[in-house]
């Protein structure tokens, strides 16, 4: 069975390298190919899987986001040879209703290509089957790093939250991280490391306050720093359209969050135990909106706009749009888009730009 094969291999890396980052173990359940929870050939994402995510909730996230995207083109001052890359699109339902809606508004003309970058072969399949009658205006690649820059705008929705993470734990005000090891029974078991020089680095910059606090626990995502950086690279000019759940650094590491945001999805359920069901379920954790700011000015990136996805998706809408989701059923699924118990105040979206 597969969720073996994967904890074989994890164990077999131990029981060679001695203890591991727990980063390296998150690294492996998600991302060893073909095995890892989102390299898996039978990977399902929405109601058949163990996550939603906002491209699931009908048309409603593809109309509104294509509204953003136009206006955006138009502030760019409506330049020609321009692409939508999008990274992730996973059952491609997102790029879907974009490109439907790029076609109904007489849109598609001015766009060169719909860019997809996925990982999972199996999912690019499922894509190129989705939107096989938009052949001409689509293309794909398995990692960003193969894309030459482009002019555009960028889609990263979900993504940053899917980023191996380093966990780390505080003893004597001192940051320890959680390494991977094995008990005497073969079982997965935690020790504690003391941290290496970049986490603690990150924790002097963005949580300072938490050395103070005698075991608390929680998470340095630095893998976002490096996609940070490969964002720079692919985009000449135009945006990034970031959406995701997460915090600034205060609130992100605030006193009463001792336990972190680490999070395992297993069919529609919620758990916090990392070491079962390997690669059967999503592994996830939230964003440190801080962070990221700080590093995309770092690459050349200018901060446009950072706000929840309430405030967002508001903003793009206008009467004619509202009665269009009205008539097209799609109000309640807009709801769940914006209102504080659905996404809309637990996502964020930062917007960047370069010129
Ligand atoms: C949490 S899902 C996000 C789903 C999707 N964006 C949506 O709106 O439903 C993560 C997706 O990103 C893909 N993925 C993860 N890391 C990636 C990377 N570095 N480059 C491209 N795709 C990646 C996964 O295979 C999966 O399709």
């Amino acid at each position: 069975m597969k969720e073996n094969l994967l904890r074989k291999l994890i164990k077999e890396k131990i029981k060679k390298e001695g203890p591991i980052p727990f980063d390296e173990f998150m690294n492996m359940v998600l991302y060893e190919p073909e095995v890892g929870y989102y390299m898996r050939k039978d990977l399902k994402i929405g109601r058949e899987g163990d996550f939603f995510t906002a491209s699931h909730l009908g048309k409603a996230f593809g109309i509104l986001l294509s509204e953003a995207l136009i206006k955006l083109w138009n502030k760019l001052g409506c330049p020609k040879n321009f692409s939508i890359t999008e990274i992730g699109p996973a059952m491609g339902y997102l790029a879907e209703d974009i490109l439907e809606e790029f076609f109904m508004r007489s849109f598609s003309s001015q766009i060169d290509k719909y860019v997809l970058i996925e990982i999972n072969p199996t999912l690019i399949e499922h894509q190129k089957e989705r939107l096989k009658k938009y052949q001409g205006k689509t293309i794909w690649y398995s990692s960003i790093k193969e894309v030459k820059p482009i002019n555009g705008i960028v889609i990263v929705n979900e993504i940053y939250d899917a980023f191996p993470v380093r966990i780390f734990e505080i003893r004597n005000h001192k940051a320890f991280e959680i390494y991977v090891t094995l008990n005497e029974k073969d079982d997965f078991m935690e020790t504690l490391i003391p941290a290496r020089q970049e986490t603690i680095a990150y924790l002097e910059e963005f949580a300072p306050q938490v050395f103070q606090i005698e075991g608390y626990r929680s998470e340095v995502n630095l893998m976002a720093k490096e996609f940070t950086l490969q964002l720079s690279k692919l985009l000449q000019k135009g945006y990034i359209l970031i959406f995701d759940y997460g915090f600034e650094a205060d609130e992100y590491f605030a006193p009463f969050r001792k336990r972190g945001t680490l999070m395992c999805y297993y069919k529609h359920t919620l758990n916090e135990n990392p070491y079962i069901k390997i690669g059967q379920q999503d592994m996830t954790s939230h964003v440190n909106f801080s962070a990221l700011k700080k590093w995309a000015k770092e690459v050349g990136f200018k901060i446009e706009s950072f706000t929840s996805q309430s405030k967002f998706l508001v903003s793009l809408c206008d009467e004619t749009l509202l009665e269009r989701l009205h008539k097209e059923r799609l109000t309640e699924k807009f709801k769940r888009l914006i209102l504080p118990q659905g996404m809309g105040e637990s996502h964020k979206v930062l917007v960047l730009s370069k010129s």
